[in-house]
């Protein structure tokens, strides 16, 4: 067991990342039976409304060493979140993702704590509820996807790297802190249906919004065996009610050569690293945009106003959260496109003309779309819930504009949209 444990010594990263505020312990936050540390980075230039990444350390593995070894204090001080780092209270520093009390919605195990301080942070630093996300690599990747299905309700997003599903570390001795070998070999092998059950009943009754789950996993893994990665899909695949055998896309060569996604829907996706073990390294930029801190572009003509209708992939809840920014809105027909289909627009424009002028003729349009004139051109009753569209004049390369509305976008717009076919002339 010693053995396997220290095999789990990950060193993720080999540098200090470089944060500028200090790693603070926080020792009095609620209910903490299993005696669980708390040490958490709040970074010198915090946003107002903070989102917190809690970010949970490997086997061997600390609070500090997490810190120090991964890229999100770095990432904090350039976004202004809160990192939460849980220390196990273990020896041998793996994370109780075995017993009952872990496993179970205030059962009072590890799982209860890192949740009582995520509420406690909420709550010290008036933090955004709605963007808690989480994260950890091996034994904190299995309590990534614990605190997934024990506190759905509190995430937002979670990144599991090198893991194994919610309740696969299950021990039929309500041991603590214990080791599965079925599980870690890749014996434990279900349905989506079966392990979507153990993940529901973690939480039973709970019936809102959860966490969309991005799992990472090396297919050459010998300390958890990749099955695995297959495991923990099928879980969230269950979870979600997506079909796992037929997922939307599969990716080959992304992010990088050689690893391949899988896209099951905007709550789900898979990404297996080829001919990597367990020491699969934490991928900040793709992590980054998974959680909403960085801005995706929207290049394309999906949402082409001249397009009779959008695609049925974009139907999700998940478009329809995005705030959207578009430079240089001229009059505004695409802002005014992007709200009707969901978006939260926003038009940014230079001139004081342009924006009063975009401003009056969105008005017009949103409380009446004509199909002839841009709109959403033979669906005005659009299937989406319409978001709003609102004009700002600023400057695009200054980027004081998002600071003045108290958010970061999430996607900025271009121009494609005005390379669209005309009306009555389809592509
Ligand atoms: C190991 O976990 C599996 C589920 O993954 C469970 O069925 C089995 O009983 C567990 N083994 C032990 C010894 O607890």
């Amino acid at each position: 067991m010693a053995i396997i444990r220290s095999i789990l010594t990950l060193l993720f990263c080999f540098f200090t990342c470089g944060a500028v505020a200090q790693l603070q312990q926080i020792t009095d936050f609620g209910d903490n039976p299993t005696n669980v540390g708390f040490y958490i980075y709040v970074p010198q230039n915090l946003a107002t409304n903070p989102a917190i990444v809690v970010a949970i350390h490997y086997c061997s593995g600390t609070a500090d060493a997490f810190f120090a070894g991964t890229h999100w204090a770095q990432d904090a001080d350039t976004y202004g979140f809160i990192v939460i780092y849980p220390q196990s209270p273990y020896e041998g520093t793996c994370w109780d993702v075995s017993s009952e009390k872990s496993l179970t919605h205030g059962g009072g195990g590890n799982s209860n704590s890192i949740a009582n301080m995520v509420t406690y942070t909420i709550d010290q630093y008036g933090a955004d509820a709605s963007r808690v996300f989480v994260m950890g690599t091996s034994s904190g990747a299995m309590m990534t996807n614990v605190m997934a299905a024990t506190y759905p309700e509190l995430f937002a997003a979670g990144i599991a790297y090198s893991g194994v599903a919610a309740g696969c570390f299950y021990s039929d001795s309500n041991q603590e802190n214990g080791w599965n070998s079925t599980c870690s070999g890749g014996q434990s092998i279900s349905t989506p249906e079966h392990w979507a059950e153990i993940a529901l009943a973690m939480d039973p009754g709970y019936d809102g919004a959860r966490p969309k789950m991005r799992v990472y996993h090396g297919d050459a893994d010998t300390t958890l065996a990749p099955q695995n990665y297959y495991e923990t899909c099928k879980q969230w695949a269950g979870v979600f009610g997506y079909n796992y055998d037929a997922p939307e896309e599969v990716q080959s060569d992304t992010p990088m050569a050689g690893w391949e996604t899988t896209v099951w829907g905007p709550n789900l996706e898979g990404i297996l690293a080829s001919g990597i073990g367990h020491d699969l390294q934490v991928q900040g930029a793709e992590d980054l945009k998974w959680f909403g801190f960085t801005i995706e572009k929207y290049h394309d003509t999906l949402f082409c106003p001249f397009r009779g209708d959008a695609p049925e992939d974009e139907t999700g809840t998940e478009r329809k959260r995005k705030r959207v920014l578009v430079p240089g809105c001229g009059r505004g027909y695409d802002v005014i496109a992007l709200s009707l289909h969901g978006f939260d627009a926003y038009g940014l424009e230079i001139s004081s003309t342009a924006v009063s002028e975009a401003e009056s003729f969105s008005l017009r349009e949103t409380v009446n779309p004509s199909p002839n004139n841009f709109g959403v051109l033979g669906d005005t009753t659009s299937k989406y819930t319409p978001g709003t569209a609102r004009f700002l004049q600023g400057d695009f390369f200054d980027s004081a504009w998002s600071d003045a509305l108290g958010f970061k976008f999430d996607v900025i717009y271009d121009y494609t949209v005005w390379l669209c076919p005309e009306p009555g002339n389809p592509a």
